[in-house]
């Protein structure tokens, strides 16, 4: 059953970028709770996928160095495998691999004709049973299902767990990554909710929706990517050895309470209190006339921005690297997006880090913006100038 503890209020597609304004733009009410059967974080109702993953989607995983540098590490462990990646994005994984040893599935269809055209098998499909019933036909059984940044977009976790099960070899492994909810909750990082993350996961949770479906976790390892993810290794009941690292991030997650509805309701209140510091720091710039803007056009800041109803009047304007995102309007607030060739100088007092979880990567990149007396706002874990 789900009890619900957070209401994130009125929410537009959180990647859906506009090239103008418009009258008819799609808000869903973003409610958050807990299931009591799994202990899973998720959406009291979920967006039908379609309206926010298809041909114009632009999330780009290869527009990080970080993210680059990330699956590159990943990959050299599987030489010669067969995989399939669920939601292979622009190929910012699979690039690492050999093309007869890969099978890529990915919704957005700008995407997929992008992977297939790099000689990529992709299927353009959402990832249920009956797809991994095709391919299972076509291809074979797989040595590894690898996902990264999309099992928690996906609203059926029964199913999508059905279809890898049904996908893998007997040794095979289902290796995937996403935002963990421990990071969320040590990081108040409320802004991991959006649309498109309609769960966020714990180790717990995980493991309980994988054992009804015939996985189970072996291994767990913490990443620092996305500002703290899990990356879970699974495989089918009693084919692998259980590694001590599961009990392990489990008793942690207990030590969190991540297992308790009440962990929840504090975290709602805390929430609620840095929306509002939020607000008092930027109207205190503007009441000094700083210039202010955001710093990367993340889904994140949707959350944010539409929670706590910051619009121009607050950030002057965003800048991203995203070639599609740039000369659009952020979704539900319109805050123009412009590249930061030109946009991001001297002239900006302060930049709100919509891309907080690639702190480090700007920090190095934006030396000259810090030297020159920059600074940067965040709220994460509390809200301060950095
Ligand atoms: P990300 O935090 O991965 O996204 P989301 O909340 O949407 O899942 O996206 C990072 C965004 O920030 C992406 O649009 C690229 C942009 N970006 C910059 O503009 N400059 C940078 O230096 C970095 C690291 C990211």
């Amino acid at each position: 059953m789900k009890k619900q503890f957070l209401d994130l209020g009125k929410q537009p597609i959180a990647n859906k970028f506009l090239k103008e304004k418009i009258s008819n733009e799609y808000f869903y009410q973003l409610g958050v709770a807990f299931d009591t059967d799994t202990c899973l974080i998720t959406q009291t109702e979920y967006v039908d996928p379609p309206l926010m993953f298809n041909d114009s989607y632009v999330y780009r995983g290869s527009m990080s160095k970080t993210m680059v540098e990330h699956f590159k590490n990943l990959s050299k462990q599987f030489i010669n495998k067969s995989i399939l990646e669920i939601g292979s994005n622009d190929g910012v994984f699979i690039k690492n691999w050999n093309p007869k040893n890969v099978v890529a599935v990915e919704p957005c269809k700008n995407f997929a004709i992008e992977t297939r055209d790099l000689g990529y098998t992709t299927y353009p499909n959402f990832w249920t049973t009956e797809l991994s019933n095709t391919i299972k036909e076509k291809h074979g059984h797989q040595d590894i299902i690898f996902s990264a940044n999309c099992i928690c977009h996906i609203p059926d976790l029964d199913d999508t767990f059905k279809a890898v099960e049904n996908l893998l070899t007997d040794n095979g492994v289902f290796i995937f990554e996403d935002p963990s909810l421990a990071g969320m909750i040590n990081n108040n990082s409320y802004d991991q909710i959006y649309d498109e993350h309609p769960h966020i996961f714990s180790v717990i949770a995980l493991d309980n929706i994988l054992k009804r479906n015939g996985l189970e976790i072996i291994q767990v390892e913490n990443l620092t990517v996305h500002g703290g993810s899990n990356r879970i290794y699974a495989m089918k009941i009693g084919n692998g050895l259980i590694d001590p690292s599961v009990e392990k991030n489990k008793s942690y997650e207990r030590i969190l309470g991540l297992d308790k509805f009440e962990t929840f309701v504090r975290f709602a209140e805390k929430v609620k209190q840095s929306k509002e510091d939020l607000l008092r720091l930027l109207t205190q710039c503007k009441s000094e006339n700083k210039k202010v803007i955001s710093y990367g056009a993340t889904s994140k800041s949707t959350t944010i921005f539409n929670y706590c109803g910051i619009g121009t009047d607050l950030i002057q304007y965003i800048t991203d690297t995203t070639p599609e995102k740039q000369g659009k309007l952020s979704p539900g607030v319109h805050i123009p997006i412009v590249s930061p060739d030109h946009a991001f100088d001297e002239s900006v007092d302060y930049a709100y880090l919509g891309a907080w979880n690639f702190i480090e990567e700007i920090r190095k990149k934006e030396n000259n913006y810090l030297n020159q007396g920059g600074k940067f706002i965040t709220h994460v874990p509390v809200v301060q100038v950095v």
